[in-house]
């Protein structure tokens, strides 16, 4: 089972879906570690509550950027870590972070990418009339939530819809598609070809049923 640490800065329910799957004797990976950039972060009682290794990598008071990724980066190393889960982690990373865990770094994003990159994707998805909205995970690059899609999840835009329930289905749908894709990963059944994943040779089958 490949070893994975799910990095939060919040409540963590993604975490918390990836440890319930986790948990599954058949499947293929395991969360060995839950880093968290803040100290108050609901989702390390969560874990360890579950019986999970927590660390606490405060980027505050770290001076630059640098040294916060090069804690980071030690304690993942420190710990075997092999792929790494980004799950509501409010922190960008700078290229020499990413280029480190190539293909080893995945993130969940709550929009259809390419639409709707960074906050507030819920609002404005409402705003743009959107009648079909959703969630991507996929692998992480230098620039912010672009990388190659792993699994994408989809749902209708209701007229009642505000933005909280609108968040809500989509959370659901996070939920149900983290698992999924880091099950690929971790499986070593995904090929990455530019920005296209590939699954034993055919575009992913997740991809495009999820
Ligand atoms: C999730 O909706 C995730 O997709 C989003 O933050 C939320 C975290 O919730 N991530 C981003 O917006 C990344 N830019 P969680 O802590 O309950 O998993």
């Amino acid at each position: 089972r490949s070893r994975v640490a799910v990095l939060i800065s919040g409540r963590g329910s993604n975490m918390a879906s990836l440890l319930e799957a986790a948990a599954r004797p058949d499947y293929p990976a395991e969360i060995a570690l839950v880093v968290s950039n803040r100290p108050d972060a609901g989702g390390l009682k969560r874990a360890a509550q579950a019986g999970v290794p927590t660390a606490v990598v405060d980027h505050k008071g770290k001076g630059s950027r640098q040294v916060f990724e090069e804690e980071l980066d030690a304690r993942l190393r420190e710990a075997g870590i092999e792929i790494v889960c980004l799950a509501g982690f409010m922190r960008l990373l700078t290229p020499w972070f990413v280029n480190r865990w190539n293909d080893r770094l995945i993130n969940i994003h709550p929009a259809l990418l390419p639409s709707f990159k960074g906050l507030d994707t819920h609002a404005r998805a409402l705003a743009e009339g959107c009648r079909i909205h959703g969630a991507t995970v996929h692998f992480v690059r230098a620039e912010m939530d672009a990388g190659p899609i792993i699994v994408q999840g989809a749902i209708p835009v209701l007229d009642g819809d505000d933005e909280a329930a609108l968040a809500a289905r989509v959370l659901a749908v996070e939920h149900r598609i983290y698992p999924q894709a880091l099950a690929l990963v971790a499986s070593g059944r995904v090929r990455v070809d530019g920005m296209r994943v590939f699954l034993d040779g055919e575009v992913s089958e997740a991809t495009a049923e999820a």
